[in-house]
């Protein structure tokens, strides 16, 4: 089979570690030829391909980002992208695609399956918001990244006795927030699933250091919400696919904590810190388990359907599935595990 490649959205540590997993059991077990399309659906529309074979996966398993670079490009926002999409495939005789991203590319990836390309999809974010697969690779690297930046925050915290506020990515989803804050043993975790009262986040703080001298690490997720009418947030720009670009509530909930509590408070925000660099042994052992079993997705026929992780083991599921609904903190971790240690 002439087999496509491509990965769409914001990159993720990982995407290397599939691209060769896909390249390796394709070219050595099924004598596949394969191709890359350069960032992500862009290449696609614009016919923009480059061989990919395993002498060119060599040295990349540990390499961040990806090789074949990506971009937030919905071929469904471009007049006539569909239908240049199919052009564009059948041109480059390509049997079969794997699009590697998250709920967008493989939002995408499932429309364009509607309309009969055969498509087999690989799940990826450091959100961890998509449904049907119990983890994203990328999500492992991305926490690891945050605790250690709350750590070294928490010495310098202690010997100044200040309010750290570490802003976190994760979208509309408190995954990163919430697990790195579990694990930095966060004072307060502010998540957009949870909206927050900032008269009850200081009071806590207040609470807290009035018992000593305390240094409080408040972990903020980028699309945190506070509760309607207590605090003026912006809206951003939006992307092809609408969304928001968000980042800065840290600002605002420090100031609110430094002018409710008195206590000197300052703002880290990791951004593309947490997407950057080496993925973790975790995360690429997920990829590369992603990528063998998405060419063999693609040899069982297996179309319109993503890999998934349920259970510990690697499992096909409906591309529509994954897309639907994006899948948001359990409740039960926040409140029965996370609050346990507020204030
Ligand atoms: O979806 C991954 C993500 O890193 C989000 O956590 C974040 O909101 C967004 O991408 C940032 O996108 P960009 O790299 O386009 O600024």
């Amino acid at each position: 089979m002439r087999v496509g490649m491509l990965t769409g959205g914001g990159d993720c540590p990982g995407l290397n570690a599939v691209i060769r997993a896909v390249v390796r059991k394709a070219e050595r077990h099924y004598g596949d030829e394969l191709v890359g399309f350069r960032d992500g659906w862009r290449g696609v529309l614009e016919g923009e391909v480059e061989p990919l074979d395993v002498e060119r996966c060599r040295g990349i398993l540990p390499r961040g980002g990806t090789i074949l670079g990506t971009s937030r490009t919905n071929p469904y926002k471009v007049d006539g992208g569909s239908d240049r999409v199919v052009a564009v495939l059948r041109e480059q005789r390509i049997d079969a695609l794997v699009a590697i991203g998250g709920d967008d590319t493989l939002g995408v990836a499932e429309r364009l399956g509607a309309e009969g390309v055969s498509v087999v999809g690989v799940p990826k974010t450091i959100d961890n918001d998509l449904s049907a697969t119990e983890v994203t690779f990328g999500f492992n690297t991305a926490v690891q990244i945050a605790s250690d930046a709350i750590d070294r925050l928490h010495t310098t915290a202690e010997s100044h006795d200040r309010v750290m506020v570490v802003e976190v990515m994760g979208r509309h989803a408190g995954w990163i927030a919430t697990y790195a804050g579990i694990a930095g043993g966060a004072a307060e975790i502010l998540i957009p699933e949870e909206e927050f009262d900032i008269d009850e986040v200081s009071e806590r703080l207040r609470r807290r250091h009035q018992r000593g001298r305390f240094a409080s690490l408040v972990v903020v997720a980028e699309g945190a919400k506070p509760k309607e009418g207590t605090m003026v947030v912006q809206s951003g720009d939006v992307d092809q696919f609408g969304h928001e670009r968000l980042g800065g509530i840290g600002y605002l909930v420090a100031d609110g904590i430094e002018k409710r509590t008195g206590f000197e408070t300052r703002v880290t925000i990791l951004g593309h810190v947490q997407r950057g660099g080496t993925p973790t042994a975790f995360d690429r052992v997920l990829a590369t388990r992603f990528g063998i079993a998405a060419i063999d997705a693609v040899h069982a026929g297996a179309f319109g359907h993503m890999v998934a992780l349920q259970a510990g083991e690697i499992v096909r599921v409906p591309l529509a599935e994954a897309v639907g609904e994006s899948k948001t903190v359990d409740p039960g971790l926040y409140h029965g595990v996370a609050e346990q240690f507020f204030g």
